[in-house]
C-alpha cells in the first residue's frame, strides 16, 4: 500500500508575511476554503501572537474550515503558545507549531544563548503546547545549517516532550538536494524515538532548490511537506505545492498517496495570485500561462500527433482546459492546419502551402496572429473592418469621485462614444468598451508592467479575456496605463472572430 505524504500548506502564514501579499480575514477564509477543496491536510492559518488581525484570521478560519488540521505558529515563548491555543479554540483539528533556531547563527548571534539552553527552551515550549492540544509540531529554525548531531539531539528531546511532527526547515534555502536528503536520513537513522513523530520538510527557494530539496527529503523518509501555492514566500519563496504534487503524480516510482484533487490546482493558483496581487511568471512550472503552450514548429507537430511527445502532464489533470499551439514565425504547417480546422477551414494541400507562405511573411512582421488574420490569409475574411481603434479617452477619478470614463472608439467606418463608471478608472473604461462593442466577455487576467522603473515610464498591459469558452490575449503600451489598458482590451476584443 502506498504511504501517505501529508500536504501542509503555509500560503496563509509564510507567504502571507511577504510585503504586498497581505490578505484580510475574508480573503484568507476564501483561500482556506479553496485549500480545503484542493485537499490539503494542514492549513497553517497564521501567527496569532504577531497581530490582532492574524489572531482573528486563525479564529475565523478555524470556524469556516473543518476537514483539514488548522495550525498556528508560535515562537518557543509561553505567551505566544497561550495566544495560539486561544485562537485555535474553534478548530476541529488544532495544531500548535512552535520552535526555535538551532544553527550556530541563531543560537549565538540571534538568541545569545547556548546549545543546552536551546534544548531546554524547545522542550519547555513543546510541553507547554501539549497542555492545550494533542498535535504539536516543532520547528528547528535554520535546520539546513544546523550540525546533524545537534539537530538529532534537539529532535529526540522534543519528541520525548510530546512533539508529534518535527519540522526541519531549510530556512535560508542553503542546502543542495543531496545534503538536505542526507540530513533527513541522518535523523531517520540516528534519533532513537523518531518513529513516534512525522518528519516534515520546509524548504526555501533561495538557490532555486526548494522543490528538489523537498523531494529529496521525502525520498529520505519525510512524510509531511510544507508548501505554498505558486511557491510564494519570503525572499525567493517556499516550495511550490503544485510542483511537488505533480512531480509525485508524474513518477510512478514515487508511490505515495497525496489526497490532492489536482484538477483544482489552476483554480487555487489563480485565486492566490489575484488575492495576493502576485502575478505568476508565464514560464512557471505547472501554473504559468506558457506551461502548456507550444510555439516551435517541431514541438507543435509532435504535440498534434501525440500530446505525450512534448508534454509530461495532461493539462486537464491540473485544471488547464487544453494545451495551446501558439502561431508564431516558427510554427509549421501542422499548427497552421490545426488552427484553420478550428475555425472551419479545410484547405487542400496546395492551398495550405499557399496560405502557409502568406502566414510566414505576416508572422515575421506581427507577433500575435489572430483568428481574423487567418481568415484573411485563407481568403475568408469579410471586408468589414472589425479592428477597434481608440480615438479618445477621458477619465475622472480621485479620492472623492466615482471613477468614470468616456471612451471613443472607431470601427467599421464609424465612431462610437460611451461613458461608464466602475471600481476604478480601468474598470470604468472597460465597462464603457463593453457598451460600445456589445461583446460579452470576462477579464481572466490583467497584468500591468513598467518597462523600466521611473514613474514616467511606458506601461505595458497584458489582458486575457474569455468569450464563449475561448481565450483571447491583448496587449497595449502607453505612458498612461489607463490608455494602455484600453488598447490591450480593444486588441483582445478585435481577435474575437
Ligand atoms: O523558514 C522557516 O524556518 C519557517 C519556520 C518559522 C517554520 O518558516
Ligand atoms: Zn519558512
Amino acid at each position: 500500500m502506498s504511504e501517505k505524504i501529508y500536504i501542509f500548506d503555509t500560503t496563509l502564514r509564510d507567504a502571507e508575511q511577504v510585503p504586498g501579499c497581505q490578505l484580510n480575514t475574508i480573503e484568507k477564509i476564501e483561500v482556506a476554503r479553496q485549500l480545503e477543496k484542493l485537499g490539503v491536510d494542514v492549513i497553517e492559518a497564521g501567527f496569532p501572537a504577531s497581530s490582532p488581525g492574524d489572531f482573528n484570521s486563525v479564529v475565523e478560519i478555524s470556524k469556516a474550515v473543518k476537514r483539514p488540521i488548522i495550525c498556528a505558529l508560535t515562537r518557543a515563548v509561553e505567551k505566544d503558545i497561550d495566544i495560539a491555543a486561544e485562537a485555535l479554540k474553534y478548530a476541529v483539528h488544532p495544531r500548535i507549531h512552535t520552535g526555535i533556531g538551532t544553527s550556530d547563527y541563531h543560537i549565538y548571534e540571534k538568541l545569545n544563548s547556548t546549545p543546552e539552553k536551546i534544548i531546554e527552551r524547545a522542550v519547555a515550549a513543546v510541553r507547554h503546547a501539549r497542555k492545550y492540544v494533542d498535535d504539536v509540531e516543532f520547528y528547528a529554525e535554520d535546520a539546513g545549517r544546523t550540525a546533524p548531531e545537534f539537530l538529532a539531539r534537539v529532535v529526540e528531546a522534543v519528541i520525548d516532550a510530546g512533539a508529534t511532527v518535527v519540522n526541519i526547515p531549510d530556512t535560508t534555502g542553503y542546502c543542495l538536494p543531496h545534503e538536505y536528503g542526507e540530513k533527513i536520513a541522518y535523523l531517520v537513522n540516528n534519533v532513537p524515538n523518531i518513529k513516534k513523530a512525522i518528519i516534515s520538510t520546509h524548504c526555501h527557494n533561495d538557490l532555486g532548490m526548494a522543490t528538489a530539496n523537498t523531494l529529496s527529503g521525502v525520498i529520505a523518509g519525510a512524510r509531511q511537506v510544507e508548501v505554498t501555492v505558486n511557491g510564494l514566500g519570503e525572499r525567493a519563496g517556499n516550495t511550490a505545492m503544485e510542483e511537488v504534487v505533480m512531480a509525485v503524480a508524474c513518477h510512478s516510482n514515487m508511490d505515495y498517496e497525496l489526497g490532492i484533487n489536482t484538477r483544482e490546482i489552476l483554480n487555487t493558483s489563480k485565486l492566490v495570485s489575484s488575492l495576493m496581487r502576485m502575478p505568476v511568471q508565464p514560464n512557471k512550472a505547472i501554473v504559468g500561462r506558457n506551461a502548456f503552450a507550444h510555439s516551435s514548429g517541431i514541438h507543435q507537430d509532435g504535440v498534434l500527433k501525440s500530446r505525450q511527445t512534448y508534454e509530461i502532464i495532461d493539462p486537464e489533470e491540473v485544471g488547464v482546459d487544453q494545451s495551446s499551439i501558439i502561431l508564431t514565425a516558427r510554427s509549421g504547417r501542422a499548427a497552421l492546419k490545426h488552427h484553420l480546422k478550428d475555425i472551419g477551414i479545410y484547405p487542400e494541400p496546395d492551398e495550405l502551402d499557399d496560405i502557409y507562405q502568406k502566414f510566414l511573411s505576416l508572422a515575421d512582421k506581427k507577433k500575435d496572429i489572430s483568428i481574423r488574420d487567418l481568415e484573411i490569409l485563407a481568403g475568408m475574411g469579410n471586408k468589414e473592418n472589425k479592428v477597434y481603434k481608440l480615438e479618445a479617452l477621458q477619465v475622472m477619478c480621485g479620492t472623492s469621485t466615482i471613477p468614470t470614463a468616456t471612451v471613443c472608439v472607431s470601427f467599421g467606418g464609424d465612431t462610437f462614444t460611451e461613458s461608464a463608471s466602475g471600481n476604478g478608472p480601468v474598470d470604468a473604461a472597460f465597462n464603457a468598451i463593453k457598451n460600445i462593442t456589445k461583446r460579452r466577455f470576462h477579464v481572466e487576467e490583467y497584468l500591468v508592467q513598467a518597462i523600466t522603473r521611473g514613474s514616467d515610464d511606458l506601461g505595458k498591459v497584458h489582458v486575457q479575456i474569455s468569450h464563449k469558452g475561448r481565450m483571447y490575449y491583448g496587449f497595449g503600451a502607453n505612458t498612461d496605463v489607463v490608455s494602455a489598458s484600453v488598447e490591450s482590451l480593444l486588441d483582445a476584443i478585435g481577435k474575437i472572430s
